[in-house]
């Protein structure tokens, strides 16, 4: 085989074959593809798609460009043997749900092998908000990580260098070629890494809405039909949820802005919609783990969560209780008029973050630790004109007119009733 082959065969709507995936993949990650061939290729498939035997020869070839990982040995400080179960989201706006998620989980004795991902295009990444805590480290060998969890019971780290290192290429390449929202990539992309890593239930919250990658239903759930079909096909215990993703998170889209608030969750508070969502995907890990019975709000509510947070940032070098960084300017959006918000378009925040420097435009760009967006306002709240409804936080002041234009238009405050008020802020 050679790439222009297989290119071309995409490019002009072909099924690739079982050799010639294995072929792609493997030649990629050994450097003999070239990055502009790759990115011409995962063009194709975006505009092309991919049958489901080609989406699972793909996730394969993923999954043996590099090692696997066995949890089946794990055991707890007392001996116990310790099962394991892990969350992936498809990517959001504000969505730090991981954070307080795998200390809460983690508290109720099942461990958790977080194994996260860098920003992808305007979403987030768990790895970049947890790198704003001063000395935290991302990069764990796999003994490393093996320890950890079984003397914390949770750990969030990078995919180690040998775990589908053919993902880890094609991620930071997608990221800046256009070509992340295409359901043959992320299904295969988020797969490989959580079968090769070896988790014993897998629970996927596959995001939908504006600030998704899937922007409508039926996109949304034939993503989450495919991955559990490919986690199930491969023994894990896999399950999905489809959330709304039309509304940032909670009230903060940025690193360090995101890791406040998810201290603030893990310390009993915390806006509403994240903390149910946390309990939500809580009660489906244990679950899945065989922990039924308990409501997992209370080890938010008594500490518990948070006492594994704190060991789980010190294993892994950062100090929980520093300041977290702050961007170097600040700028407010005000209301125009008295009313009700009533639009908050989670893709124009996400957009407005990126740009003020919370995510990357090129491989390999460091993102700045304070950037991104502070919302003072959800859907159905009042605002009076004036008011601010949301703070933008850069280290770079050229980039606050970049951020108010992709906000624009992407919120709204008119008059409404009371019903549709409430109505509002029951939806968000
Ligand atoms: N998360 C991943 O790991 N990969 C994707 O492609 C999208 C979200």
């Amino acid at each position: 085989f050679d790439a222009i082959e297989v290119i071309r065969a995409k490019r002009d709507g072909h099924e690739l074959s079982r050799e010639q995936i294995d072929w792609v993949v493997d030649a990629y990650t050994r450097e003999v593809v070239a990055d502009e061939q790759m990115s011409a290729l995962a063009m194709a498939i975006f505009l092309n798609g991919m049958q489901r035997r080609e989406i699972a020869e793909w996730t394969n070839a993923m999954i043996a460009s590099g090692e696997r990982m066995d949890f089946s040995g794990l055991t707890a400080p007392d001996g116990r043997r310790l099962e394991t179960s892990d969350k992936h989201s498809t990517g959001g706006v504000g969505d730090k749900i991981t954070l307080p998620l795998a200390p809460l989980v983690a508290s109720y004795g099942v461990a958790v092998p977080q194994l996260s991902g860098r920003g992808l295009g305007h979403t987030g990444g768990t790895l970049d908000k947890m790198e704003s805590i001063p000395g935290w480290r991302a990069e764990l060998s796999n003994e490393e990580m093996m320890r950890q969890l079984g003397e914390v019971g949770a750990v969030v780290c990078a995919a180690g260098s040998g775990l589908a290192p053919a993902d880890k290429r094609l991620y930071a390449l997608r990221d800046v070629t256009g070509t992340v929202e295409a359901i043959p990539l992320i299904a295969s992309s988020i797969m490989s890494k959580k079968i090769a890593e070896g988790t014993g239930t897998l629970v996927l919250d596959v995001k939908c809405g504006s600030g998704a990658f899937m922007k409508d239903e039926s996109m949304a759930r034939e993503l989450a039909r495919t991955m559990v079909d490919l986690g199930r096909d491969a023994g894990v215990n896999t399950t999905a949820l489809l959330t709304d993703m039309s509304v940032p998170l909670g009230l903060t889209a940025g690193n360090a802005l995101e890791v406040r608030e998810s201290v603030e969750v893990l310390a009993g508070g915390g806006p509403a919609d994240v903390v149910e969502l946390t309990v939500e995907l809580a009660r489906h890990m244990l679950a899945g783990a065989g922990v039924t019975g308990v409501d997992p709000a209370e080890n938010l509510a008594n500490g518990k969560a948070m006492d594994v947070w704190n060991a789980m940032i010190s294993a892994q070098g950062g100090d929980p209780k520093a300041a977290l960084p702050t961007a170097k300017h600040t700028e407010t959006v005000t209301a125009e008029a008295d009313g009700v918000l009533t639009e908050l378009d989670a893709m124009a925040v996400g957009l407005a973050a990126w740009r003020l420097g919370a995510g990357r435009e090129r491989q390999g760009q460091p993102v700045q630790f304070g950037a991104g967006v502070e919302l003072h306002a959800r859907p159905g709240d009042e605002v009076r004109a004036g008011q601010p409804v949301m703070t933008l936080h850069t280290d770079t002041p050229e980039r606050f007119e970049r951020a108010r234009a992709a906000l624009a238009g992407g919120w709204t405050v008119e008059q409404a009733d009371a019903e549709r008020a409430a109505a509002l802020r029951g939806r968000s």
